[in-house]
């Protein structure tokens, strides 16, 4: 029985009932896993997250970038940014990214993702499964990323038209003990996303 199957009884949770399957990790080409960059607004992570998963591709590895913005059009599109769907947003993506690396691929994860326990609940979801986790610090001040401003949206916080913004009247919790710490002010993004895959490849 290859690792990672599940056997004996059948799991059950709500009435739903875990069905077996016949392939195990050690069945699949591709090893997966998980790289979770959290961060403020405009700190830089989706465009180091988008250099990441560009390398990785151009290196011949499975990637697929999962960026909050762009899930918030389709998967996440009834969420809000209260602070009971923002824990939401993280669930669904943190499952997502699980299928993912369980399918082989690595899931780039762009999220604010603010609260420091719903991000640890997606690495102990992972790390139950048997699959790697990086969780990646964007650590880009918060005036740096109010003087971006790149869509605008911290003025419009400070003006009180967006209420709950994170940094400006929300709480952003950062990593305690991220796995990487990147910052955008000290290093290009070719540089960032490098130290990124290396961290990856060493996990692999
Ligand atoms: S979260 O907190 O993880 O659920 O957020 P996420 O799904 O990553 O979405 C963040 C982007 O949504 C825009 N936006 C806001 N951010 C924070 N707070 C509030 N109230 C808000 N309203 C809209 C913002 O453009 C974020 O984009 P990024 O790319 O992070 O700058």
């Amino acid at each position: 029985v290859a690792a990672g199957m599940i056997t004996g009884p059948a799991l059950r949770d709500g009435g739903a009932v875990w069905q077996p399957t016949r392939v195990g990790r050690e069945d699949r080409a591709a090893k997966g896993g998980t790289v979770w960059l959290t961060g403020l607004s405009g700190a830089g992570k989706s465009t180091i997250a988008v250099e990441v998963e560009r390398r990785l591709i151009a290196e011949g590895h499975a990637a697929y970038l999962l960026d909050g913005d762009n899930l918030r059009h389709g998967l996440n599109s009834d969420l809000s940014f209260s602070a009971a769907d923002r824990t939401e947003n993280v669930r669904r993506v943190g499952e997502v990214a699980k299928l993912f690396a369980d399918a082989g691929i690595v899931a780039v994860v762009s999220m604010i993702s603010p609260y420091r326990e719903d991000r640890e609940r997606a690495r102990a979801a992972h790390e139950a499964a048997g699959l790697p986790f990086v969780e990646v610090f964007v650590d880009t001040p918060i005036e740096v990323c109010e003087a971006r401003d790149p869509k605008g949206l911290y003025a419009r916080a400070r003006a009180g038209e967006i209420t709950g913004f994170t940094g400006v009247d929300d709480p952003y919790e950062a990593p305690e003990s991220p796995d990487l710490v990147l910052n955008p002010t000290q290093e290009d993004t070719e540089a960032l996303a490098e130290r990124v895959v290396d961290l990856l490849t060493r996990q692999r």
